[in-house]
């Protein structure tokens, strides 16, 4: 099996499984590792974001116009950096290595805003993503003064 390592803000290593076809995302949630992922790989937000080294930059497959976009508003973006939930891990990736940053953006707001302003999303939140609002199919609420 693929092993890769996730390195902390403070220099914390951790080399751990990564099982073909998960992604990085989901190599750090199963390894209890600080990496948030709020839309849950739906490409709505950047708390996934990695850090990745540089040596490994380029074996990694090109990321998309969409994974762009959503990177653009990540805390502490470098030359290296990817959505954690955009990169599968594969055999080619067996020794990865990754360093978390040392926080997040959490820009769903500030994506609908823009992507609205673009014209390429539409003014409510993408199907993907109404799945993770605690008020998606609840009633308005009733104000009472
Ligand atoms: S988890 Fe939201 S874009 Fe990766």
């Amino acid at each position: 099996m693929p092993k890769m390592t996730f390195i902390e803000p403070n220099g914390t290593r951790h080399e751990v499984d990564a099982p073909l076809g998960l992604s990085v995302l989901e190599v750090a949630h199963k390894h209890g590792l600080d990496l948030e992922g709020a839309c849950e790989g739906s490409l709505a937000c950047s708390t996934c974001h990695v850090i990745v080294e540089p040596e490994w930059f380029d074996v990694l497959n090109e990321a998309s116009e969409d994974e762009e976009d959503m990177l653009d508003l990540a805390f502490g973006l470098t030359k290296t950096s990817r959505l954690g939930c955009q990169i599968i891990i594969s055999e080619e990736l067996d020794g990865l290595a990754v360093r978390l940053p040392g926080g997040t953006n959490s820009g769903h707001a500030l994506t609908y805003r823009r992507g609205a302003l673009r014209g390429r999303r539409g003014p409510h939140p993408p199907p993907g993503n109404r799945r993770a609002s605690p008020l998606a199919g609840a009633a308005p609420p009733v104000l009472r003064w």
